[in-house]
């Protein structure tokens, strides 16, 4: 399915030479699902015509589909999939916010290649390659390793040093990679998540692990807290348009009203935070996207809303600095096969 929607655009302009513009949506997928066998399985062709002809049968469309797959396949030879389009949507994201040509052109094929996975270590260990710490996962998960994006990794190495209190609210906390890696550098960790598929996660991994943090069950919206904290870090639920490496879905998925929604709910969980923070206190607002709306955008409301709040510097060249925050650069991983995208924002309450 990664295939699939890693190839879409391609295919959407494969199907359009064989059908009009009046072809159901339906059709269109099981076409470009079709499409996808073809190009990467091992399936026989008349087999993926066959179940695909008999499913369309449902649609009243199994001649179209019959037609349309046997032209295709007569002529797929001629097709190449080397071509590197990419959904309308998705490139004005990543132009709005990633000005060098260079960065723009290395996401926008990283689009097209299956992304390296990490795991962390516990601890420093020589043989890791990024800091002492990170290890590619190929097969198995070590013992004492945790799986987490190495641009992950390197923002809470670089926020890690604004929490100048030992106690951290994480208060969208599941499934734990953020508050294990925290908790490795000596801080007390109070999770919070609302999901309970989530929370048993988290407990997995802690339990695995041997990490001694507690998860409470809490809809951060609405849940009664009574005191507050010096440090809080919001990981907010997001599009996850910066995973779209692992999860090509978001391509082809991203939609402006629920960018907005998500948007309303990214800022309800700021002010929240913000209700709970000391004086002097830090906020980190952390999303896996680099859509302007869920990111930028979200701060810019805040600081149009609460003049007592500032925006930190934080120090990493992995990073890029905007107006009020950063994103992970994925080139500068480029050694190591690129990362995911974060947005990352220190907000200090004065
Ligand atoms: C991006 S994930 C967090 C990932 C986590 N920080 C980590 O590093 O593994 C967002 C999480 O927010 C949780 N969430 C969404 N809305 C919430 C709410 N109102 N209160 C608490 N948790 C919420 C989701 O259940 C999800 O686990």
């Amino acid at each position: 399915m990664q295939e699939y929607y890693r190839q879409i655009e391609n295919y959407e302009l494969i199907i359009k030479k064989f059908i009009n513009d009046k072809t159901p949506q339906s059709i269109k997928i099981i076409l470009k699902i079709c499409i996808t066998l073809v190009f990467h399985s091992k399936k026989p062709h008349y087999a993926i015509v066959n179940e695909a002809v008999e499913f369309s049968k449902r649609f009243q469309k199994e001649s179209l589909v019959n037609a349309v797959l046997r032209e295709f396949l007569r002529k797929h030879d001629s097709f190449s999939i080397t071509e590197k389009n990419i959904p309308e949507m998705f490139k004005t994201s990543c132009d709005k916010v990633f000005t060098s040509k260079k960065i723009r052109s290395y996401i926008c094929d990283s689009v097209f290649n299956k992304p390296n996975s990490y795991q962390i270590s516990l601890k420093n260990d020589e043989n890791n390659f990024y800091k002492k710490r990170v290890a590619f996962l190929e097969d198995n998960l070590h013992i004492d390793y945790f799986v987490q994006d190495i641009g992950n990794f390197e923002i809470i190495n670089a926020i890690k040093e604004f929490f100048n209190d030992k106690e951290i609210l994480d208060v969208c906390a599941a499934p734990g990679g953020k508050s294990i890696l925290l908790s490795t550098y000596g801080f007390k960790v109070e999770a919070i998540d609302k999901s309970q598929s989530q929370i048993d996660k988290f407990k997995q991994n802690i339990k695995r692990l041997s990490v001694d943090i507690k998860i409470v069950k809490k809809n951060f919206l609405s849940a009664k807290i009574n005191r507050k904290y010096n440090s809080i870090l919001l990981d907010a639920p997001c599009s996850a348009l910066g995973t779209f490496r692992r999860n090509p879905d978001v391509i082809s998925k991203i939609d402006k009203k629920k960018l907005k929604v998500n948007q309303d709910i990214q800022v309800k969980m700021i002010d929240r935070s913000l209700i709970l923070l000391n004086k002097g206190g830090i906020l980190v607002y952390i999303v896996c996207s680099f859509h302007y709306f869920e990111t930028m955008g979200v701060i810019d409301k805040i600081l149009q809303k609460h003049k007592n709040i500032t925006v930190e510097n934080i120090q990493s060249d992995k990073m890029i600095k905007k107006e009020n925050g950063y994103f992970i650069n994925p080139y500068s991983f480029k050694e190591y096969g690129g990362s995911d995208i974060f947005f990352v924002t220190v907000l200090r309450k004065q």
